[in-house]
């Protein structure tokens, strides 16, 4: 079973950007320990970062043929990106939106986020915890529906 970890933009300054707020974990790090979670499940995955929103929709359109689920930090896209939230709902593999920070206890703007309706389900707040929580999660998904293979 292989699933795509999906890194939207900023990301990849985790560990020197803002760490009050995200920690000082590197992304680096969060994917080795995703890596290493999904080898103990019995999975694969598969980590992309990018700073474009083309690109994440590019890399949703293709997770549809080739991964049987998809964890999702889409960033600062979370608040306003449609594009991204059509690419999510046009997939027929589940999706589990994950963020770092409790985005519901920062600022208003931060509060809506315009993928969670069309995600499986969305995890906030757990700093690295939350994409650990979040292949868990989409992992026990696919099983529950039978999709294993
Ligand atoms: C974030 C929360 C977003 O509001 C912010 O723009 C990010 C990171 C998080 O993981 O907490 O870039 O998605």
């Amino acid at each position: 079973m292989k699933v795509l970890i999906l890194h939207g933009p900023n990301l990849n300054r985790l560990g020197k950007r803002e760490p009050a707020v995200y920690g000082s974990t590197t992304l680096e790090q969060i994917d080795s320990q995703l890596q290493e979670l999904a080898r103990q499940l019995g999975a694969e995955v598969e980590c992309f970062q990018s700073n474009h929103e083309g690109a994440l929709i590019d890399k949703l359109q293709a997770a549809s043929e080739e991964m049987q689920a998809v964890v999702f930090n889409p960033g600062a896209f979370t608040h306003y990106s449609i594009a991204l939230r059509d690419a999510v709902a046009s997939l027929d593999i589940p999706v589990v939106e994950v963020h770092l920070s409790n985005i519901h206890a920062r600022e208003e703007f931060r509060h809506r986020s315009v993928i969670a309706p069309v995600a499986a389900g969305q995890i906030s707040g757990f700093g690295t915890a939350s994409y650990l929580l979040g292949l868990r999660a989409v992992l026990s998904l696919v099983q529950s529906r039978g999709k294993t293979n």
